[in-house]
């Protein structure tokens, strides 16, 4: 009995911690990502993060992976060319970016999400 009380209280303090974590990391979330340290031969993307984040796109669709629980550039482990499993930097931007806006575009022919590359690089 005291084992099961004592593991309900460490799933509620961590649950409460997690909640306050998520709140603190949301309230520095930006409202545009400036994506232009990324460019090269294209015109840098802009990234309307609070429309997507309003939109209820999980952070964890984007952000797959934290560095000491934190959200960090992708450029942090994604970098210009492949490296074994992780893609370059280019390639995990289309993934994830194009990846859902396809199929955004499959799901509601009318959808605005951009698929076309001079609709991303203006
Ligand atoms: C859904 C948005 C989106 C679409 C559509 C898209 N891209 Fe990108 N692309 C990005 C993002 C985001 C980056 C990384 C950040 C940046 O470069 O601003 C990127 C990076 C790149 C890069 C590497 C950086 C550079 O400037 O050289 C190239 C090259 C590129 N895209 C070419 C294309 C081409 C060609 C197409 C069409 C076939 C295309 N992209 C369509 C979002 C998109
Ligand atoms: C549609 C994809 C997407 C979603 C959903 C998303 N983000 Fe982001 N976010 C990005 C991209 C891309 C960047 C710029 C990363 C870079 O500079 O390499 C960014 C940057 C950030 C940054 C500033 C850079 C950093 O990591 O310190 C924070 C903080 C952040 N996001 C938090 C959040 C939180 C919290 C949520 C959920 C409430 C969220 N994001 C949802 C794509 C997304
Ligand atoms: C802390 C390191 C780290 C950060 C930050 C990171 N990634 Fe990744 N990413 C990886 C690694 C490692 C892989 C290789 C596969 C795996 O382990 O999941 C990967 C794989 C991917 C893939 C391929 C997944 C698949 O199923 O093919 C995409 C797409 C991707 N990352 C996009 C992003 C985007 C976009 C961001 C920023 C919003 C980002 N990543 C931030 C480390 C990271
Ligand atoms: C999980 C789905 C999803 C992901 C991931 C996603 N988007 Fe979107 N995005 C959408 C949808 C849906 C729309 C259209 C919203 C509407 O219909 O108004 C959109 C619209 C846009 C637009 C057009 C509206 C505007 O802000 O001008 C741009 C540009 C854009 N996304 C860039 C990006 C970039 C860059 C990334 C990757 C860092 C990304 N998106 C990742 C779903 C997604």
């Amino acid at each position: 009995m005291v084992q099961k009380s004592w593991k309900v209280f460490v799933g509620v303090v961590t649950g409460a911690l997690f909640l306050m974590a998520t709140v603190a990391f949301a309230a520095g979330a930006p409202d545009k990502a400036d994506l232009s340290k990324y460019k090269g031969t294209k015109s840098a993307v802009s990234l309307d993060h609070k429309m997507h984040v309003d939109a209820k796109i999980p952070c964890a669709t984007c952000h797959h992976k934290a560095k000491d629980g934190k959200t960090v550039a992708c450029g942090e482990c994604h970098k210009k060319d492949a490296d074994g499993a992780t893609p370059s930097i280019k390639d995990s931007f289309h993934k994830t970016c194009k990846g859902c806006h396809d199929k955004a575009k499959k799901d509601k022919a009318d959808s605005k999400a951009p698929t076309k590359c001079g609709e991303c690089h203006k």
